[in-house]
């Protein structure tokens, strides 16, 4: 199975259209390479902020943020509708020192609440409805996610959740690991419930954009 689903000339022509970032965000992408740690990176991430400021979310659960890449294309569309919060949870205290850092530096830090802990827990103490949930922990506790999901989500909400694609894995059906069959059950269940409008967006490693009706 193919390690890159996408042609590499497709990802760096996509990548290519997104405009310039700022110094702070060059180097998170440059720490990320540097590391091999997975963020959505540019092409992902600017449509994340599109969909974000096309929809004028205000209120924003993140769940999985690491350093807090994707938390500042969310933060950049909240900031640009005017103000409200997005929740960065992570149960890595290390990660979540350097995203408050980088949030310092993008002038993000009003915008941007920090959890320390299991991210779906997390999200189920907040108090909501939020305009738009992003997902991107674990592959294996997707499915046992998507309850708590639909219930802090609001009413013409939307989610996205990232590796839908999982680079390939999930055509594979040899691989019953946890973290494929994470994937393939919660692209079953949401693609089947007749309360979401959910398709799949080919963008580096496949982003599930689903509304909530
Ligand atoms: C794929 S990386 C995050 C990348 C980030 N969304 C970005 O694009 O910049 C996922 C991060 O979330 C953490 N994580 C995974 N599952 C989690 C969970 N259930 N609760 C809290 N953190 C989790 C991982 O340890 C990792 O640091």
């Amino acid at each position: 199975m193919t390690e890159e689903l996408t042609l590499d000339s497709v990802r760096g022509y996509l990548d290519g259209l997104v405009p310039p970032r700022t110094e702070e965000m060059k180097a998170m992408e440059a720490h990320a390479k540097d590391l091999r740690f997975p963020i959505i990176g540019p092409a992902a991430g600017y449509f994340c902020y599109q969909i974000a400021r096309m929809m004028g979310a205000k209120e924003i659960f993140e769940l999985g943020s690491g350093f807090g890449y994707s938390t500042a294309w969310f933060a950049r569309a909240v900031d640009e509708n005017g103000g409200g919060k997005v929740h960065h949870a992570v149960w890595d205290e290390g990660l979540s020192a350097e995203a408050r850092k980088h949030m310092q530096a993008l002038g993000y830090s009003e915008i941007v609440d920090f959890h320390v802990g299991e991210a779906v827990e997390a999200l189920r103490e907040a108090q909501g409805p939020f305009d738009l949930i992003f997902n991107d922990i674990d592959k294996e506790g997707y499915l046992d996610s998507l309850p708590v999901i639909k219930q802090k989500l609001k009413s013409g909400g939307v989610l996205i959740v990232d590796n839908l694609l999982w680079s390939g894995k999930i055509f594979d059906p040899e691989d019953k690991s946890a973290s494929t069959e994470g994937i393939r059950e919660l692209t079953r269940a949401i693609t089947t419930d007749e309360d979401w409008i959910a398709g799949i967006v080919p963008i580096r490693d496949g982003l599930l954009l689903a509304y909530k009706k």
